[in-house]
């Protein structure tokens, strides 16, 4: 079992709206839940439109919103108990007083007080109101009711109030409050992922990206690699329940969300780095960086001036990361990759013989519609002969996708030689 953690489009958010200043917010955070990927369903009580009319929902949401008990028309689309069933989460945002006292007492008079008592879904309420009205003894034993009944409070902030108060009672950010949102769900499916995910409780360890080679302070020799592949590994290893740590040359990609990232400048701190992660603790070792094969052999202390018209610079092999580890007593299981142009499946197959590799990822660069700068790639795999795996075939697709197959390759290979030994 594997999770994108990125996908969070078939979850379902009510966003229940109640009377309030605050209403004005809820607006911005149904637009950002919508941003996030949520399918989100307004419900609003009497209260709140007076702040704040349906249709400005219906519009940021994208569906009718719902404000009717006993309305003909929604009880055959969807009343409240279909809505009650359909959330996976129910924001209320605003929270007023009046609609925690409703909770706390199990009132039943109206659309949102109906559907609280008749989710399964988490509650969460956002109270906003004015620091006299949060601080009243009604609403603090209201509110230790419903924490008791298990809802989450997102606690109201301090700060200046629109009826001319200072003190608590705003509601946060429409934004922090759908960053919460996004949170939950990614810590629910990452706890998840720990347990059941292809590489539940193993440690991986990826390099990326292009090392840089310094000639002298100002100039250096790299490649054209984006990391891309690599990052987008990290990402999918993560969302396979893995620990990941990615020791990334000089590249402009955010860190996938979870993922441990050192940078690294040249092949000497990469390998450096790689050791260090050895002795940490490695399950899996996944080479996707392009590293330079040679290195200034005596870097300038100074900048080189332009002098005559030839310059020479002496070049040295760079120690082979890859092959390093994988020569190591207690080495992770060690995956490759093979960029070639020609002669592909020979050269990767010769390869992962020569590196001791348990597998190895081939593209063909020539083909100018995948690989390098490409969102998309295509690969050929082949495993070492003790896994007794066929090679696969990795048809051109996104390097999300193409990462995920990646991961069943692993975990498929991981599994063979579990059962074998
Ligand atoms: O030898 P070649 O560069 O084609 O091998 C590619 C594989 O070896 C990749 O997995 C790459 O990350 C790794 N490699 C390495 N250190 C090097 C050169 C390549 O880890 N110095």
């Amino acid at each position: 079992m594997s999770f994108d953690l990125s996908v969070i489009s078939n979850k379902n958010i009510i966003v229940a709206v109640t009377g309030g200043i605050a209403a004005y917010k809820s607006a911005i955070l149904v637009r950002r839940l919508k941003d996030y990927g949520f399918n989100v369903r307004v419900v609003m009580t009497h209260g709140a439109q007076a702040f704040i009319t349906p249709l400005t929902f219906q519009a940021l949401s994208g569906n009718p919103v719902h404000t009717e008990l006993l309305d003909p028309e929604a009880e055959a689309g969807m009343g409240h108990i279909e809505l009650a069933r359909w959330a996976d989460l129910v924001l209320v945002a605003p929270t007023s007083c009046d609609t925690l006292a409703k909770f706390a007492a199990g009132l039943a008079d109206d659309l949102l007080s109906t559907l609280y008592l008749a989710t399964k879904a988490p509650v969460w309420v956002a109270p906003a109101m004015n620091q006299q009205m949060w601080a009243a003894k009604a609403t603090q034993r209201n509110l230790a009711t419903l924490v008791e009944d298990g809802v989450h409070v997102v606690m109201p902030e301090a700060g200046a109030q629109a009826c001319g108060d200072v003190g608590l009672g705003r509601m946060p950010e429409p934004e922090d409050l759908a960053r919460q949102v996004k949170d939950y769900f990614h810590k629910a499916q990452r706890a998840i992922a720990e347990k059941f995910g292809l590489l539940a409780s193993k440690h991986v360890v990826i390099t990326a990206g292009p090392t840089r080679e310094a000639i002298d302070p100002v100039r250096y020799i790299s490649n054209h690699s984006t990391g891309k592949m690599g990052f987008a590994l990290a990402a999918a290893c993560y969302a396979a329940g893995a620990r990941v740590t990615l020791i990334a040359g000089p590249v402009s990609l955010d860190t996938p969300n979870g993922v441990r990232r050192i940078n690294v400048s040249s092949a000497v701190q990469m390998l450096e780095h790689s050791m260090q992660m050895l002795e940490e603790g490695c399950d899996i070792f996944i080479a996707t960086a392009a590293v330079a094969d040679y290195r200034v052999a005596e870097v300038a202390e100074h900048k080189i001036k332009k002098a005559g018209n030839e310059l020479n610079v002496s070049l040295i092999k760079n120690p082979d990361i890859v092959a390093t580890i994988a020569q190591q007593q207690k080495r992770p299981f060690m995956v490759g990759f093979a960029a070639e142009t020609r002669n592909v499946e020979e050269y990767a197959a010769g390869k992962l013989i020569a590196k001791k590799l348990d597998m190895i990822a081939c593209n063909d660069v020539s083909r100018n519609d995948i690989g390098f700068a490409s969102d998309e790639n295509a690969m050929i795999v082949f495993f070492a002969e003790q896994y007794h795996l066929q090679k696969r075939e990795l048809e051109k697709a996104s390097k999300q996708e193409i990462a995920q197959q990646l991961v069943e390759a692993v975990a498929d290979a991981l599994h063979q030689n579990a059962t074998v030994s």
